[in-house]
């Protein structure tokens, strides 16, 4: 299985919408996760959505483990609905805008609806963190980068110095 390349900030393929995946079950989708595990286990990323190396389809996949070796969640043609209108800010992170992070808003607590690679439905609630990482990696799907979601773009920056504004902002915390 190899090692896919990322697409970085300024591809097109960032910024189409992806197609929907019309059979979850099909092979070349399990092998593009295959592919997309190894490649995220290589880089050490806590998710990856599939326009991200070159293949524009909603399918992102994602773990809330911590180190390597964590199983990702798979998730194909997912949907997000905002469970409430709160949203917190936190730092983000991406593979696809490398050296970077960013203090973004996003929902504190989502449903999001998908189906894996069997084609069974999955139905969850997500909040926080694990809520942040399925927004994150969602909005690749649609063309959407983290910078697009920030208001306040004096909190992006290089991570070499982001440890300079630490003080009341929560801690960085990577997301890819
Ligand atoms: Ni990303």
């Amino acid at each position: 299985m190899p090692i896919l390349k990322i697409a970085r900030m300024g591809h097109p393929v960032l910024l189409r919408r992806a197609d929907p995946v019309a059979d979850p079950t099909a092979p070349e989708i399990a092998r593009l996760v295959a592919d997309m595990i190894e490649t995220l286990e290589d880089i050490g990323g806590r998710g990856l959505a599939a326009p991200q190396v070159h293949f524009s389809q909603r399918v992102v996949i994602f773990h809330m483990g911590e180190g390597r070796g964590a199983v990702p969640e798979v998730l194909i043609n997912p949907v997000i609905e905002p469970l409430a209108e709160e949203m917190i800010p936190g730092w983000e992170g991406c593979l696809s805008v490398p050296g970077l992070r960013g203090v973004v808003p996003r929902f504190r607590h989502i449903r999001y609806r998908a189906v894996d690679l069997d084609g069974r439905s999955i139905d969850r609630e997500a909040s926080d963190m694990h809520a942040r990482v399925v927004q994150h990696e969602c909005d690749h799907l649609d063309g959407v980068l983290y910078p697009q979601r920030m208001d306040d773009l004096r909190l992006l920056m290089f991570e070499t110095e982001a440890k300079h504004h630490v003080n009341g902002i929560v801690l960085p915390e990577d997301i890819d």
